[in-house]
């Protein structure tokens, strides 16, 4: 006898409460049918160390990790504070939390392009750096995305610091970016590590569903420049006059010499 389509239902719910790869490979499938989560992203929205690091390369799936991890605090009640550099992209992510809890049974209560609340009590608040003047709040879950570009002092670090007091005892923080030089807050996560802090690096090449991508990149891009964006190297320290690229195109490959290629 064929099984009733309510009872799969019910089935893929309780596999989804059960394991977060599951309950992201759901979220994913409404841009990609099929689409699973690769093993980083399993490592990270499964992580439960107080902070998480992630340098990944550009396009891998940063923002929906970040989202997912979201998503699984306001199905707990929680409040999250998100901080993006720019106030784009605190309206992407939203944008990313909310397509993801239509596919939860949380019912939202009240939402902006920034900020979501749930009939439980959970609290998405995107905020951007320039000028976040965020205050008042207690946050269980405290998300930094494309934190190596968080403008200001050290990449951001004044911003990241006066959010930090707000997270509880017991919250957990994901810092995510690619590299951008080598002086910033994000920067000194890799470069000077802390045992407390779970990194996990992923160069395009370790992503086979990137494979076309990373090599259209290293065709497109200059060589430094793929160094950084896909192979999430920490180049630049952020002091030289010119830029890693310039020098780069003056490289004369046959002589292995900086000189001026007419
Ligand atoms: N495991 C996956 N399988 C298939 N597609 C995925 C997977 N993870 C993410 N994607 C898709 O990849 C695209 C990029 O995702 P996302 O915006 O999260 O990447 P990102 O690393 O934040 O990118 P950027 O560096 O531009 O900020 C999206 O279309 C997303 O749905
Ligand atoms: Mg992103």
């Amino acid at each position: 006898m064929p099984l009733d389509q309510g009872f799969l239902d019910w089935c893929k719910g309780v596999e989804r409460d059960l394991d977060p790869a599951a309950k992201m490979a759901h979220f994913l499938s409404q841009e990609f049918p099929n689409a699973w989560p690769d093993p980083w992203q399993v490592a990270a929205i499964s992580s439960d160390a107080q902070t998480v690091a992630l340098l990944v390369c550009r396009q891998a799936g940063k923002s929906c990790v970040l989202a997912t991890r979201g998503v699984r605090e306001l199905e707990t009640g929680g409040t999250t504070i998100c901080l993006a550099p720019a106030e784009r992209q605190t309206r992407e992510i939203t944008r990313k939390v909310t397509q993801y809890l239509r596919c939860t049974d949380l019912v939202i209560e009240r939402a902006t392009q920034t900020e979501i609340e749930t009939n439980n009590g959970g609290r998405f608040i995107a905020v951007p750096a320039s000028g976040a003047t965020i205050r008042g709040y207690t946050a269980d879950l405290l998300l930094v995305d494309e934190m190596a570009y968080l403008p200001g002092h050290n990449g951001g670090e004044d911003v990241v610091v006066a959010l930090l007091p707000m997270l509880k005892d017991d919250g957990q923080t994901f810092y995510a970016s690619t590299p951008a030089g080598k002086k910033n807050m994000f920067a000194s996560l890799f470069l000077e590590p802390s045992p407390d802090v779970h990194r996990i690096k992923v160069p395009g090449t370790s992503i086979p569903r990137l494979n076309a991508r990373v090599e259209r990149l290293r065709n497109q891009l200059s060589a430094t420049r793929f160094r950084q964006e896909v192979m999430c190297e920490f180049l630049s320290d952020g002091t030289s006059y010119f830029d890693l690229s310039v020098i780069e195109r003056a490289i004369n490959h046959e002589k292995k010499a900086i000189c001026p290629q007419l």
